[in-house]
């Protein structure tokens, strides 16, 4: 199945509030869920797959492999407990969700391992999420070209990580930006309101759309059924060239997602 271009994030979400946001993405059409490891979330995530009266075949799921399981012989077993957690014998994409802390784990152990667990038809397609250009370079030469489908990475219209951007349209590998409303932050942005008023949309939905019409997929989160809506109905919103031009001024490095454990970002 290929990705679609709207995906439903659900960091932070958990217990009742998280199979409500699900249950109602999949009723408005929903059919991408994004999912990791560390969300503590992957059992909820199950709960759904296994009531909702869409089929799994209709449903393109991701999760993100932790750092803690990249040690040799650990990363295989624990997708099969991610799995087992979502209710699922395949993923459709896993992610390796942070480079190695300090390379704690060196790149090529646990990257082998993941393309292991994709011929082992674990996961259809693997990729990574939070890589440099440089650590991009490594993984491309430790698999070979081809072999890395997606990066998932921080990408709004206040960080546009352009270099990022660049290097995997040119490698061919498929973009999805995540935390693409910058976490709320672009939703008082003025030339975004400004946009949206002439488009009669909001803020998020512009922002949305320029992220789509850079054929980025995007994950945004959210607990309310009017917001998933506006969500999906971006895919409708077109931005002018001039309208898009515009919103690439607004870049400012404004990272919201920096732990402690990220790379020295490009
Ligand atoms: N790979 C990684 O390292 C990584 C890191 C961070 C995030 N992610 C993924 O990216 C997903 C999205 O990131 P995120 O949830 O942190 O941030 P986000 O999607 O940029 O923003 C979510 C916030 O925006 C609000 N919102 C959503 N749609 C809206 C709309 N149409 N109008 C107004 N407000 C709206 C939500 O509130 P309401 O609930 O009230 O609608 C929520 O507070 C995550 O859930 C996760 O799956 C991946």
């Amino acid at each position: 199945m290929k990705m679609p271009a709207m995906g439903l994030g659900t960091f932070r979400l958990k217990g009742e509030p998280l199979l409500a946001t699900l249950n109602t993405g999949l009723a408005l059409g929903y059919r991408h869920i994004d999912t990791a490891q560390i969300y503590d979330n992957e059992s909820e995530v199950g709960e759904v797959l296994a009531t909702t009266a869409v089929p799994r075949n209709e449903i393109y799921l991701t999760t993100k492999v932790w750092t803690s399981e990249f040690a040799e012989g650990k990363l295989i077993p624990s997708l099969k407990t991610s799995l087992e957690k979502l209710g699922t014998d395949y993923l459709d994409l896993a992610l390796i969700h942070w480079p190695s802390p300090n390379d704690e784990v060196p790149m090529a152990v646990y990257l082998e391992q993941l393309a292991e667990a994709k011929s082992l038809g674990l996961t259809r397609e693997i990729g990574v999420s939070n890589f440099t250009v440089a650590q991009l370079k490594e993984a491309i030469e430790i698999l070979g070209p081809g072999a890395i489908a997606h990066q998932q990475v921080e990408i709004h219209p206040l960080l546009q990580n352009r270099k990022v951007v660049e290097f995997c349209q040119a490698q061919g590998i498929a973009i999805t930006a995540y935390m693409p409303l910058a976490y709320g932050k672009v939703l008082s942005e003025p030339l975004l309101m400004e946009i949206g008023k002439y488009h009669k949309v909001s803020a998020a939905q512009v922002s949305l759309a320029w992220l789509l019409a850079q054929g980025m997929t995007v994950i945004p989160s959210s607990t309310k059924r009017e917001n998933q809506a506006a969500n999906l109905a971006a895919l409708e919103v077109s931005l002018s060239s001039e309208e898009m031009a515009q919103i690439a001024t607004l870049e400012r490095g404004e990272r919201c997602a920096d732990p402690d454990f990220a790379p020295a970002w490009d």
